[in-house]
């Protein structure tokens, strides 16, 4: 080209293409920025990239997107609101009825999102009747990932119970091991007393946990679900606190720890590691909560913005949506897909076995909303739940004390 054009030309067409390549661009908040989940972000880009559309990157670091959520509020207060926003349950629909979301029908209809998307999630991408945000897939948070060569040296059987579960952490103590990671801040512990408290009755989780029924909430079954944190507690090393997901999950990878209880984000560190489910690491449900989910789904909330922008974001929505890359995003994520006809046929054995229990749950009726990760409760009444746990895990509480605190909290939250 420079042989034909003089420079000055040759920089007129450079900025041309600069300034078709800016007004397809989206700007995209996130807390994707672990090794496993930059990866997964990165199938978007990439993908993104391909259809010509830009990507301005805003990542706000933390589990869970508390972090994330204080800068977008700041960013919307503004006047400044970013494209698209990588966001849970309830935060969605508190943005809806604030009015700031811009609207995915045409999009939708056009793909027949309504017969593909489970309505466990359209609860929370639609509001109102109207779509306004992007499911990308579903996590769960009922996992424990386990290193493969600890097991078999205690055995290798994986724990059915309670019970099981706490022989177990003992023959990792003996072999001179962390017996758990895990709970280095608020929502990390709380992700774990998901599972523990779901481990406790399907029935009794969804009272607590998504009815928000203040007798559930002090309930002795609830003051047993905190003694079982705390002896859970008693198994991890004294370096946990203010040590993200992800390296607690590199301690299980590396085998300075043997287990990790933690969503299935957790699987996308093992598989950046180059690990292998059933040779390296050992995907299970926690013990009592085989058949049932506890789960959240990562979706982009489309905000309303500039008018030139619009024709990005549903191009975003779309590519989102697409079948393929629904395959090729959740195999990286360690997540299932948000829609039901994606094949399973490129996801390893925990991917399939992810894709089957959310099915199963489904169908039966035991897939509750994550408490943890913006599916059981309003944000409020979370953090109010996230204080609670956090101060049991931390040993300034006992379950006794938080059995009554914590119908006190929800109920002032709500
Ligand atoms: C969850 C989110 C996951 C993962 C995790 C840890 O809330 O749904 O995709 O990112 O936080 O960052």
């Amino acid at each position: 080209m420079r042989k034909f054009l003089g420079s000055a030309a040759v920089a007129a067409v450079m900025m041309a293409g600069t300034a078709a390549y800016a007004a397809e661009n989206v700007e995209v908040l996130h807390w994707w920025t672990s090794g496993g989940e930059a990866a997964a972000l990165n199938v978007l880009k990439k993908d993104l990239e391909t259809k010509g559309i830009g990507w301005t990157d805003m990542p706000v670091a933390g589990g869970g997107g508390s972090e994330a959520m204080t800068v977008l509020r700041a960013r919307v207060t503004s006047g400044n609101a970013p494209t698209a926003v990588q966001m849970l349950g309830f935060d969605i629909v508190d943005w809806a009825k604030e009015g700031a979301l811009g609207n995915l029908d045409d999009t939708a209809a056009k793909e027949g999102w309504d017969k593909v998307i489970p309505a466990a999630l359209q609860n929370f991408s639609k509001y109102d009747g109207h779509w306004i945000a992007a499911p990308v897939n579903v996590h769960s948070t009922n996992w424990i990932w386990i290193n493969k060569a600890a097991l078999d040296k205690a055995g290798g059987k994986e724990p059915a119970n309670w019970d099981e579960l706490i022989a177990l952490l003992d023959k990792f103590k003996a072999q001179g091991i962390v017996p758990i990671v895990g709970g280095g801040n608020a929502w990390n512990a709380t992700t774990m007393f998901d599972s523990v408290v779901l481990s406790l009755g399907n029935d009794f989780y969804k009272q607590a946990f998504n009815d928000l029924d203040p007798a559930a909430l002090g309930s002795d079954k609830m003051k047993e679900a905190f003694t079982r944190l705390t002896k859970l507690r008693s198994y991890v090393d004294d370096n946990f606190s203010g040590r993200e997901w992800n390296l607690d999950s590199a301690m299980v990878i590396e085998g300075k720890a043997g287990m990790q209880m933690m969503g299935d984000w957790a699987k996308g560190e093992f598989i950046k590691a180059k690990k292998v489910p059933g040779t390296d690491f050992v995907c299970m449900r926690f013990p009592g909560t085989q058949g049932s989910v506890t789960f959240n789904s990562d979706m982009f909330a489309m905000f309303k913005i500039a008018q030139d922008k619009v024709p990005a974001q549903l191009q975003m929505a779309s590519a989102i949506e697409s079948p393929s890359f629904q395959s090729a995003f959740n195999v990286v994520k360690g997540s299932a897909p948000a829609r039901t006809d994606v094949p399973n046929t490129d996801f390893d054995a925990c991917g399939k076995k992810a894709i089957a229990d959310l099915k199963e749950a489904s169908d039966k009726g035991t897939l509750m909303g994550s408490m943890s990760n913006g599916y059981g409760a309003p944000a409020a009444v979370k953090n109010a739940v996230y204080d609670v746990v956090n101060r049991v895990y931390n040993g300034e509480l006992t379950p006794d004390e938080a059995i009554k605190e914590l119908p006190a909290a929800v109920a002032a939250a709500k």
